[in-house]
């Protein structure tokens, strides 16, 4: 099978998702965010608040390069890789690119907790989620193979939808 991206928003699951498929495809996972922090040697807020945006993002550019040639992976990738039409492209080379949809009260339950976000280091977390969520969606649908639902559903039912699709 060939490589599986998967993208969406922050808190859509894409972590938990690419483990369990990785489990039952017997592949590997890449998580972006994890890479480029201990690539980096620090975290994601720290690189945002060092450094900005958007060095952050040609970090992810930089990565999204060197995963070309790899085999039998699934990436877990950042919420915002899609923002730029370069990575996008990038993607689409590295394998089929599946978007976990999730809306507003979904993200907002599974980020509510973690404090690794600095996008979501807002008062109004819902409220930030809803207006980058409206801003993003149309990237994502864009940018995506294959769209699979995740609001409501259970993790097992989202890998078998996932596996069933691809
Ligand atoms: C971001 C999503 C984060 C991380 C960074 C920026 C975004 O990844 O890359 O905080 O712009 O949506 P997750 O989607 O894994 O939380």
């Amino acid at each position: 099978m060939s490589n599986i991206v998967l993208i969406g928003f922050m808190g859509s699951g894409k972590s938990t998702i690419a483990r369990e498929l990785a489990k039952k495809l017997d592949m590997k996972v890449i998580d972006m965010d994890y890479e480029i922090e201990r690539e980096e040697g620090r975290s994601i807020s720290d690189i945002f608040e060092e450094d900005g945006e958007t060095y952050f993002r040609d970090l992810e550019t930089d990565f999204l390069e060197r995963m070309k040639g790899k085999k039998h992976k699934i990436l877990s990738s950042g919420g915002g890789v899609i923002l730029r039409e370069k990575n996008v492209k990038l993607l689409h080379h590295i394998g089929t690119v599946v978007f976990l949809q999730a809306d507003v009260q979904h993200i907002y339950n599974n980020v509510k907790n973690s404090k690794h976000r600095p996008l979501l280091e807002v008062a109004d977390v819902q409220g930030e989620i809803k207006k980058r969520l409206d801003e993003r969606e149309p990237y994502y649908l864009k940018a995506a193979d294959v769209i699979i639902q995740t609001s409501g559903k259970s993790v097992e039912e989202i890998v078998r939808e996932t596996i069933a699709i691809l």
